[in-house]
């Protein structure tokens, strides 16, 4: 049973941001010298990552809390076995751009949940870039062969970063120009990487343009901290405004306005997240937040604004659940190829614990209540539905089985012991 938070205090930081940590260790892997990243998320997604590179030859510090990470070149090669990507579909579709640049075969593989998510999306554009990629169906595992690509102009169906990424990564491996349009701005720290290392990325009437400048041979080693994610900052976000009093800190998150739409919704239900202590931080805006517990109202949430909180909706849905009236999340088909079918499964749990959620179409319906959530949770291994039934369990009153808590440490290690240390009603 998760702690009841009655009462919030104290100081709290988020674990480094998934998306950029993923990125800046594939970059780095690319490029010359030596680059030393601190505040890498030390979850499992990341070391699949950093484990994928290191087959293919490049150097990697072991990944640990508090620890600075090396990373250095060796040239690419060919990898003696599949390249397993865990459950991390970042890995999986960032990397096939990565590799799609590279003289040789590599297969890639994923554990149960990764190899059921699509993966067309991708290796779509890739194949008109010109990689040679055989595939069984959508999905892993599947081979590509890389290697002399040309350019392209794409525009995506789906609002995706890692679509986006992947054709980009291509781009800079390949060295070849692309242009990519998307529906909705998805979230951009790939562009804001690659601007940082000098990379000829631009926005050209709301296209992303990237034109090659440096060969991946002169691609500039990078240093850089990485801030504290937004999407685990929002458990924690979430845990405050649902206690009955206090005020908690939670310090160094990333506030990428591709990034935020958690925080607008919320101000939108009638909570207060107060942004202090502004700063910058190798091109990515980070602050720390500043939040109380308040009493929620129910919205709507557009399609337009699901990009920019696409990981927050089991979380939302969680405090909508909470709150007075009706919430909508309109057009969030994309949740049911998530790590589970997070769309199904929310309405599903809300209901398990004896309150009222369903599925209509592509839209998520929730109906607040003030009933104390009572009941068993299916979290079908899935880090993000654990967590935010965990903050559902907080609550005074509420009674929440989780069928498992290990997933979480594919994004928020220390989720448990973080959800204790903000009781501020208890001593730790
Ligand atoms: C991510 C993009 C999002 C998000 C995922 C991480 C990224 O997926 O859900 O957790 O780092 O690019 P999509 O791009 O498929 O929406």
């Amino acid at each position: 049973m998760a702690p009841k938070v009655r009462r919030v205090g104290g100081v709290v930081r988020p674990p480094g941001d998934k998306s950029i940590s993923h990125r800046v260790v594939m970059l780095a892997a690319l490029a010359r010298g030596t680059s030393e990243l601190s505040g890498l998320l030390t979850g499992d997604d990341v070391k699949s990552t950093a484990r994928v590179l290191r087959q293919l030859g490049a150097k990697i510090s072991p990944i640990r809390e508090g620890m600075a990470v090396q990373v250095s070149r060796a040239p690419l090669t060919a990898p003696r076995a599949p390249l397993h990507s865990g459950n991390s579909g970042t890995t999986a579709r960032l990397m096939l751009g990565v590799l799609a640049g590279q003289k040789f075969a590599a297969t890639l593989t994923g554990d149960a949940s990764l190899r059921r998510r699509p993966m067309r999306r991708v290796t779509e554009p890739l194949k008109q870039m010109g990689a040679d990629i055989k595939e069984r169906g959508d999905g892993l595992p599947l081979t590509i062969r890389g290697g002399k690509l040309r350019g392209l102009t794409y525009s995506s169906p789906v609002a995706s970063a890692q679509v986006k990424s992947a054709i980009l990564f291509a781009g800079l491996t390949g060295q070849v120009p692309v242009t990519i349009t998307e529906p909705y701005r998805s979230r951009d720290h790939t562009e804001r990487l690659f601007a940082h290392m000098g990379l000829g990325i631009h926005d050209r009437n709301g296209a992303i343009v990237f034109e090659p400048t440096v060969g991946p041979s002169g691609l500039p080693a990078v240093n850089l901290s990485v801030p504290g994610d937004i999407s685990s900052a929002a458990f924690m976000v979430a845990a405050a405004v649902c206690a009955e009093a206090g005020e908690l800190l939670v310090e160094n998150v990333g506030v990428n306005p591709t990034r935020t739409g958690v925080l607008v919704v919320l101000e939108r239900m009638g909570a207060h997240v107060e942004r202090v202590n502004l700063r910058d931080e190798g091109g990515e805006p980070v602050a720390d937040l500043l939040v109380r517990p308040a009493a929620l109202k129910g919205t709507e949430v557009t399609a337009a604004e699901i990009p920019t909180l696409v990981d927050e909706v089991p979380v939302l849905a969680v405090l909508a659940s909470r709150a007075a009236g009706e919430t909508v999340f309109r057009e969030v088909g994309e949740l049911r190829v998530k790590e589970s079918n997070r769309l199904e499964l929310i309405a599903s749990n809300l209901r398990a614990v004896g309150l009222r959620a369903e599925v209509q179409g592509n839209d998520l319906h929730v109906e607040g209540s003030d009933k104390a959530p009572r009941g068993k949770v299916e979290t079908a291994q899935d880090h993000r539905l654990a967590m935010a039934f965990a903050v559902l369990g907080t609550v005074p009153g509420g009674d929440v089985k989780l069928s498992e808590k290990k997933s979480v440490a594919i994004s928020y290690p220390g989720f448990f012991e973080d959800l204790k240390r903000i009781r501020a009603d208890v001593p730790t």
